[in-house]
């Protein structure tokens, strides 16, 4: 079995394909159908439940949750139900999504037959939902880690899908890719498809007010790095940037509120909005490095997917300063100054450092926990891994393998990256 991001031809092919004179012959920009607020999904019905009703025929929801969020997935039910829905509620998405838990959601939505899907959770139900969907309306794929992005799905002829966001950091509602996990290989692997972006989705805050601190803040990291890489890569566009923009002034203002008091509702709304906002620029543009090596060190350590990625954001910015200075967009949206382009990305860094130790979180892997010993067995693999893993091809600065070891091997200690 190759993976589809293995393939001989498309791996040569993907570093031209991620350029932005590339990316500029054809332009497309795909996002939900978004209701934002707190009442975007009341429990008395109407809503975005009144807006997606004429799509539906024969009004058959089947929703999808996990065990940690069984009571908004119940809440969503009750409100599908008012607005004239019959619903069956599947709280059983483990977190990574490994394949075979695919293979039962899969089969209780086709034993269903809904015509709405609706995920109800952070991003392993939105990727639960959209993999599970391809399942059950093409069942003929029977090994999606070799289901080629490039692909013609023909989704939709028998269900929409409907993503109520519960964390706000992985942005999931708005992208075209769902993460999952190969049980056999233990390995985490990406399916894409533009297809999957999902039909409509509810950004209401009032889902994301018991989220506890640590998860706040590594789904906020998680977003940060979204934008922070769009910013800087290649196939960003003028559309791209300015949400990225915006999330990043989101996230530094309203993340440490939402960390330091869970309860604080104005928070909570912005960053909810900052996720969906930095979701729809790196859903139409890109995130890379932050993410390969955030991916392998989180599958391997088994740390949060936010942490993983966040603790990555200012190496990326350092590895890729020598090729794009886009990062002075980002100094110009938080009036960092310097009187030099060196000057303001130390500025930057300098204010990454600051909010990581608003969090309460180091800006090295040894501050994560991870011992010498257990960093150095586990190299080899991490490095194969985060190489491999597709999210390279969005880097304004091509990686070499060398260049990951040494990336991981730097940001175990915070040393900034010189090469
Ligand atoms: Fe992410």
């Amino acid at each position: 079995m190759t993976y589809w991001f293995n393939a001989p031809g498309l791996r040569n092919l993907a570093p031209m394909g991620s350029t932005s004179t590339a990316r500029s012959l054809s332009g497309t920009f795909l996002i939900p159908k978004l209701f934002i607020g707190v009442n975007a999904i009341p429990e008395r019905g109407g809503g975005i439940i009144r807006y997606i009703l004429p799509y539906c025929t024969t009004k058959r929801a089947f929703i999808i949750g996990d065990r940690y969020v069984s009571h908004l997935s119940e809440r969503v039910a009750t409100a599908m139900q008012n607005g004239g829905f019959t619903t069956e509620t599947w709280n059983r998405t483990e977190p990574e999504v490994p394949l075979t838990n695919v293979e039962e959601c899969a089969s209780a939505m086709t034993a269903f037959e809904p015509d709405l899907i609706v995920a109800v959770g952070g991003g392993s139900v939105m990727d639960m939902a959209k993999v599970a969907w391809i399942r059950y309306e093409r069942p003929d794929i029977t090994d999606l880690r070799t289901l080629s992005p490039m692909v013609p799905l023909g989704l939709r002829k028998k269900a929409r899908l409907l993503a109520v966001p519960t964390t706000s950091g992985t942005g999931a509602e708005c992208t075209a890719a769902a993460v999952l996990t190969d049980e056999v290989e233990h390995r985490k692997f990406p399916v894409s498809s533009r297809e999957i972006v999902p039909d409509f989705a509810a950004i209401d805050p009032t889902f994301t007010m018991g989220m506890p601190p640590k998860l706040t803040a590594g789904t906020g990291l998680d977003a940060l790095a979204h934008a922070m890489d769009n910013i800087i890569a290649g196939v960003s566009n003028d559309i791209t940037d300015a949400l990225a923009i915006r999330a990043i002034e989101l996230v530094f203002k309203y993340l440490p509120r939402a960390y330091k008091n869970p309860r604080d509702r104005e928070a909570r709304l912005k960053m909810h909005i900052a996720a969906t906002t930095s979701g729809m620029a790196f859903g139409n543009g890109a995130c890379h490095l932050t993410h390969n090596l955030g991916h392998a060190l989180g599958q391997v350590f088994k740390i949060h997917h936010g942490v993983a990625v966040g603790i990555f954001i200012i190496p990326t910015l350092q590895f890729c300063a020598p090729v794009t200075n886009k990062y002075l967009e980002v100094c110009k949206a938080l009036e960092i100054k310097g009187k030099t382009d060196e000057e303001s990305l130390a500025n930057l860094i300098s204010r990454v450092r600051q909010l990581l130790a608003e969090l309460d979180l180091p800006d090295n892997l040894e501050g994560l926990g991870i011992t010498r010993e257990q960093f150095q067995s586990n190299l080899d693999r991490m490095t194969t891994d985060a190489y491999e893993d597709p999210s390279v091809f969005g880097s304004p600065r091509w990686i070499t393998r060398e260049e990951c070891r040494r990336m991981y091997e730097y940001t175990f200690e915070g040393k900034d990256i010189d090469f």
